[in-house]
């Protein structure tokens, strides 16, 4: 069966940046508060609309085509991985399918939130594996800072995410090449409402929202149970990791690189001591980005292969757990 290769890598990050300082003026927050529970700087927020899920998605996708030697044309297959979509529906697919001029190729979106990426590595290592398609264009992106409450009664939240996109162009390896070796995905939906915007959907729809808001919580601001998300991030990404090992015949001494999505410092830091791995063997940038959601993990590679962290024939494994819950991982010869 053929293999799955990343044959290129993309990021695009908003230029405004939000320092902790800067939340300090807008909310009961602290610096010192915010970085000794997650490890967060500072984070970058979009100002005044400049960019959307979709552009920034186009942005990265770019780079990672530039890097990949292909154009429009070449690519057979769009998936978007993102929990802020531009609109309700269509998804952001399509409007990359248009705005990066792509032939009328299928686009898929993801509904994954932190888990995307690595459900949308899974998905398109499946249609290459069988041949369907040759060359795709996974892509994850999140608009986060336009829902956030930027107030104390939503700084739980808020001081956590940050907006950003990254991006991969997946291809058939050539022979010798080796690429994706095993994946894993995994849910527990009845932990569902642990992580969530609520509404607008049909379960709450506008109206009645609107009607809420009047003497209640806004139900279309994020709502998360941060200790209890916290507590099973940090028992199913280990999970996942050894599940995508055992699955490879490998052992995580075999790891060159671990990228675990970029949720909290902490949760990376519990991670690695699982698997007693050194600081040079676990690549994190929360500290400057905040956590991008479907974006952390390919805006992470990208910015690991730029630094020279991450290198071609490295065993790089990457993981990730969010809202769904959802979780997985993903192991594969860089
Ligand atoms: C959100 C998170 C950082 C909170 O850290 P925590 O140690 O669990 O803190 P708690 O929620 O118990 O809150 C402790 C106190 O800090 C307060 N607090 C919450 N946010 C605050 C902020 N931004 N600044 C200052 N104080 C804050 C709380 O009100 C609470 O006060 P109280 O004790 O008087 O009630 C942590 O739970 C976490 O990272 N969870 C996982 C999040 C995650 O990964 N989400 C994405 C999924 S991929």
């Amino acid at each position: 069966m053929t293999r799955t290769i990343i044959k290129g890598l993309g990021s695009f990050l908003p230029d405004n940046v939000v320092t902790n300082s800067d939340l300090e003026k807008i909310m009961d927050t602290s610096d010192e508060w915010i970085q000794e529970r997650t490890g967060i700087k500072e984070r970058r927020w979009i100002s005044n609309r400049s960019e959307t899920t979709s552009s920034m998605g186009c942005k990265a996708a770019k780079k990672a085509m530039e890097m990949a030697g292909l154009g429009p044309s070449d690519i057979d297959f769009v998936i978007f991985a993102t929990l802020s979509p531009d609109y309700y529906f269509p998804g952001s697919g399509v409007l990359v399918q248009r705005d990066l001029g792509l032939d009328n190729v299928g686009a898929l979106d993801l509904r994954n939130q932190c888990s995307g990426f690595i459900y949308g590595l899974s998905v398109a290592d499946q249609f290459i594996k069988t041949g369907m398609y040759k060359n795709i264009l996974l892509i994850g992106s999140e608009f986060h800072s336009g829902a956030l409450e930027k107030s104390t009664n939503g700084r739980s939240v808020t001081v956590i995410f940050g907006d950003g996109a990254g991006a991969v162009v997946l291809s058939a390896a050539e022979e010798g090449e080796k690429g994706i070796i095993s994946t894993c995905m995994h849910s527990q939906g009845e932990h569902a409402e642990a992580l969530m915007i609520k509404g607008p959907a049909t379960g709450v729809w506008v109206d009645e929202l609107l009607e809420k808001e009047n003497y209640g919580e806004p139900e279309w601001r994020p709502y998360m149970n941060g200790n209890f998300v916290f507590k099973h991030a940090v028992t199913r990404m280990p999970e996942a990791i050894q599940e995508v090992l055992d699955a490879a015949g490998k052992s995580s001494a075999d790891i060159d690189l671990l990228i675990p999505h970029q949720a909290n410092l902490r949760i990376s830091a519990m991670v690695q001591k699982h698997f007693n791995m050194s600081d040079e063997k676990v690549f994190n940038n929360i500290q400057h980005l905040g956590n991008t959601t479907a974006g952390s993990i390919p805006i992470a590679m990208t910015q690991a292969f730029e630094e020279g962290k991450l290198k071609r024939g490295d065993l790089l494994c990457l993981t990730a757990f969010g809202s769904g819950f959802t979780w997985g991982a993903a192991l594969l010869e860089f």
